[in-house]
């Protein structure tokens, strides 16, 4: 992945020689003209009178100053001043982020028209926010918004295609510090989001258990985590045998990939476990051909818990954070799995195997079951595009949420309302879990149509015992996610800035 550079400045603007020097102007009520910067007023007054710019969220003023023009224009190619919209101080918090993030987002796309590479962006100063959490919302909206995937593009890629930002330094009036580390934390959640589209974008061919693997040892090398990986020798050994059933009809073998990451200070433990799945055909329940290739995007939620780790390591936070990504490819090889075969989990619950497409639900069973044993978890969270039902349900806006903790639950609302990836919490109860009995082993692994994201829920729900267990699925949201100018078409790298934000508010002791 490309990496643009991001810096801080609180030198005048006229230094700067660049192809866009950015300003930020807030929509005032009462037919009021935007407030902005001093250095632009005119133009933007002048704008506003003629009705041609009234500060709306994502409008945009262009201009291109004249070569002798004043002196803070002078050394810019253009110069664009962008509506934040109405920033309402009575409003949710959450929102405002997400509009600052959806403002970076309509630069990157403004930037792409223009093939700008090097930008200034003049930060506003938003009372209600402060200038560390506005700036990192920019920094986060823009650097989400320039995201692109052309690793692939050969032939067809031209010299002179717009590769995207080069360069973009921010330039503040007030504490420099405060908006260095807010652009700090903008960049890297936005940059662990953009390794998860990055994996998510790779087909079945070129993103593998394997891989996988290789990309967490190189993230352990990196950032000191520890790193384990448990081939397919010792998963039998282990008697893992919900991954091993899945990965039955495969050429590739499976892997389960673990990385650690621990504080100096003892504290508690945050497990994060991620379905990667690199290809799903349905196995001999095979998927109907239509649509099928993008069963590719079936390891998003191993993607989003490794791409996180890489945030984690780089901000070393005080909270231990274990992420396991049980990884296979579900294939309808010759010595595949057949409905009506029974196996056996790591922790000895057998399951009747319905449906070999109901594939995620068994290889996390034995990563939850082993992650839990093994790390003794204060709280876990599996992530997974689990079912199509959830997008029945809740289209593509929400991930389905469920869990047997309120605490960690709400935990996880309140971090997914702040990094504008909202959660909906679905019940779990003993009717669901009784449309799971099978007459021949401890459970099956599908519950019929009715319920079916609740169902798989409660399939998993056997394998965590009483450790607070939050389950999100993300079959809606990890690609066709909810239009905005930062989340381009494809993978959306969903879940990432959620367990960042997680990590971040994590109150040490707040489960327990
Ligand atoms: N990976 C799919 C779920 C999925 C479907 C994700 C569509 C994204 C878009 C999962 O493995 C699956 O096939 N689930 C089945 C479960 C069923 C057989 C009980 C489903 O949802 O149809
Ligand atoms: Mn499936
Ligand atoms: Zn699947």
């Amino acid at each position: 992945m490309k990496t643009t550079r991001v810096t801080t400045t609180d030198k005048p603007v006229d230094t700067f020689e660049t192809d866009l020097l950015v300003f930020l102007a807030t929509q005032k009520k009462d037919k009021k003209a935007p407030l902005c910067d001093k250095s632009v007023m005119d133009q933007v007054k002048k704008a506003f009178d003629l009705g041609d710019f009234k500060g709306e969220e994502g409008e945009q003023l262009f201009y291109y100053p004249p070569v002798s023009g004043k002196k803070t224009q002078a050394n810019t190619k253009r110069i664009l001043v962008l509506g934040l919209g109405k920033i309402e101080s009575e409003a949710d918090m959450s929102v405002v982020y997400d509009t600052l993030r959806e403002v970076g987002g309509h630069l990157a796309l403004a930037c792409e028209k223009i093939s700008a590479k090097e930008i200034v962006i003049c930060l506003p100063l938003l009372d209600i926010l402060g200038s560390e959490k506005t700036a990192e919302c920019i920094a986060e909206g823009v650097l989400l918004g320039d995201y692109r995937f052309t690793k692939y593009k050969e032939v067809t890629r031209k010299k002179t295609d717009y590769s995207g930002l080069i360069s973009i330094k921010f330039a503040c009036f007030d504490s420099v510090k405060s908006v260095r580390q807010g652009v700090k934390r903008g960049s890297i959640a936005a940059r662990s989001a953009c390794e998860a589209r990055d994996m998510a974008h790779e087909p079945g061919n070129g993103w593998t258990s394997a891989d996988f693997a290789g990309y967490a040892k190189e993230l352990a090398k990196t950032h000191g985590l520890n790193f384990r990986c448990i081939e397919k020798k010792e998963m039998e050994k282990l008697g893992m045998g919900g991954i091993l059933a899945v990965n039955q009809g495969s050429a590739i073998p499976p892997r389960m990939v673990i990385l650690e990451y621990q504080p100096e200070k003892k504290s508690q433990t945050l497990l994060l476990v991620g379905k990667g799945v690199t290809f799903d055909s349905g196995g001999i329940s095979l998927k109907p051909s239509t649509g099928m290739e993008e069963m590719k995007y079936d390891m998003c939620g191993g993607a989003a818990v490794l791409a996180v780790m890489q945030a984690v390591g780089e901000e070393k936070p005080a909270l231990g954070v274990v992420a396991i990504i049980p990884a296979t490819d579900n294939m309808p090889g010759g010595t595949a799995v057949r409905p009506g075969d029974i196996i056996r989990h790591y922790n000895k619950v057998t399951a009747e195997i319905v449906n070999t497409d109901a594939e995620g639900r068994m290889i996390l069973a034995d990563a939850l079951a082993y992650g839990i044993e093994t790390y003794k978890p204060d709280g876990v969270v599996d992530v997974a595009t689990l079912t199509g039902a959830v997008i029945i349900g809740l289209g593509h806006h929400c991930s389905g949420l469920v869990s047997n903790n309120d605490t960690l639950a709400r935990c996880l609302e309140e971090a997914g309302k702040q990094a504008g990836e909202p959660l909906w919490r679905l019940p779990l109860n003993k009717h669901y879990k009784k449309q799971i009995e099978s007459k021949v082993a401890d459970i099956k692994n599908v519950g019929g149509k009715a319920g079916g994201s609740i169902t798989a829920a409660a399939y998993l729900s056997n394998f965590v015992g009483k450790t607070p267990w939050a389950h999100l699925d993300i079959a809606g949201t990890a690609w066709d996610f909810t239009e905005k100018a930062y989340i381009p078409k494809g993978p959306s790298g969903i879940c990432v800035r959620t367990f960042l934000t997680l990590i971040r508010n994590w109150k040490i002791g707040k489960l327990k």
